[in-house]
């Protein structure tokens, strides 16, 4: 259907024009609270804002960041019941956003 690929490409695009400016994506997603959740459940009980920033300070390159994310986690607890990309969507964004650790 028409349309129906004209809202996917406009998703798409606020999800983009999201990660590239710094308004939060999560919010563009509707899926904030949710990610947010399987970090903390998965991630949480070890890792918190400071360490997602300290992640981002050690490789600015978004990019760089990324291949290094999906290398380092397919060993370092997987991320098992969600597509492990949310998690690392959720930590790019977080640092994108430069949030100041709390
Ligand atoms: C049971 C505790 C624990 C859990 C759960 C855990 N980690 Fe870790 N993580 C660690 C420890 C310990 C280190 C090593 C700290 C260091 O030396 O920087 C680490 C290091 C890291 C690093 C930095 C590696 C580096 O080379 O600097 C990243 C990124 C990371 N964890 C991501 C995650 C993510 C994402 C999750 C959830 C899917 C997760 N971790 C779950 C304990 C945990």
């Amino acid at each position: 259907m028409r349309n129906e690929r004209v809202r996917k490409v406009s998703v798409s695009l606020v999800v983009a024009i999201a990660f590239l400016t710094d308004l939060p994506l999560m919010t563009a997603a509707g899926h904030a609270e949710e990610i947010e959740a399987t970090f903390k459940t998965q991630c949480g009980e070890c890792h918190g804002p400071r360490d997602i920033h300290y992640w981002g300070r050690q490789r600015a390159d978004a990019a760089v960041r990324q291949t290094w994310l999906e290398q380092f986690l397919r060993k370092h607890h997987p991320p098992s019941e969600t597509e492990p990309g949310l998690i690392i969507t959720y930590i790019q964004s977080m640092i994108a956003r430069g949030a100041t650790p709390n």
